[in-house]
C-alpha cells in the first residue's frame, strides 16, 4: 500500500507525465500487443505518482459491458456495465469524469473505502470504437487538476489509436 502524498505542483506534474510518455513510447513497440501495451500503461503512470493509489483500465468486452484489464493496485471490481458507476458511466457517456470527492457522485462503485478522488478517461480506437476506460484513483480529496485531465487523454489516446484492437 502506498503511502499518501499531497499532489506535486502543476510544473512538477506535467514534466512527470513527459517522463512517462518518453518512457512510454520507448516501452510499447509497434509489435506489442493490446494487453501488455495496457499493463505498461498502468504500471509506468502507477510508479510515477505517489498519490495514484488504484491506475487501471476497464475494456469493454461486450455490448455496453466493461470487465477489468490490467491494473495497478489493490483489487478492482470485476464487471461494470455501461451507465454504472464512474467508468460505466464515462464509457457510456464517452467522456472523462474527474471527481474531486466521489462521495458526490451517486452510484459510485467503491471498490476501496480509501478512495477519495478519482478520474475516469475513455479510450478510443481508430475506429472510433470505445474500447476501454483509464482509471486512476486516489487516497486524496482533489488529486486530480485540469493536467491529468489533459495528459491521461494525451496517453489514453495514443494507446487507443496505436494499439487497441480495431
Ligand atoms: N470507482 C469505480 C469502480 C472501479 S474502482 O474504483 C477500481 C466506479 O465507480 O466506476
Amino acid at each position: 500500500m502506498k503511502t499518501t502524498h499531497e499532489p506535486r505542483p502543476a510544473d512538477e506534474r506535467k514534466a512527470t507525465y513527459d517522463a512517462v510518455r518518453h518512457r512510454l513510447a520507448a516501452l510499447v513497440q509497434s509489435d506489442t500487443d493490446w494487453v501488455a501495451a495496457m499493463a505498461t500503461v498502468a504500471c509506468e503512470l502507477h510508479s510515477a505518482f505517489d498519490n495514484f493509489h488504484w491506475t487501471g483500465f476497464y475494456r469493454t468486452v461486450s455490448e455496453n459491458h466493461l470487465q477489468v484489464g490490467p491494473y495497478q493496485g489493490g483489487h478492482g471490481c470485476i464487471d461494470i456495465a455501461f451507465g454504472r458507476g464512474v467508468c460505466g458511466t464515462a464509457a457510456k457517456e464517452r467522456r472523462t469524469i474527474r471527481l474531486d470527492d466521489v462521495s458526490a457522485f451517486p452510484g459510485h462503485i467503491a471498490c476501496s473505502s480509501t478512495t477519495v478522488s478519482e478520474i475516469v478517461v475513455p479510450v478510443m480506437n481508430r475506429d472510433g470504437h470505445l474500447v476501454a476506460v483509464l482509471d486512476v484513483d486516489s487516497d486524496l480529496r482533489a488529486a486530480f487538476s485540469e493536467i491529468d485531465t489533459s495528459e491521461l487523454e494525451r496517453i489514453g489516446s495514443w494507446l487507443g489509436r496505436g494499439w487497441a484492437p480495431v
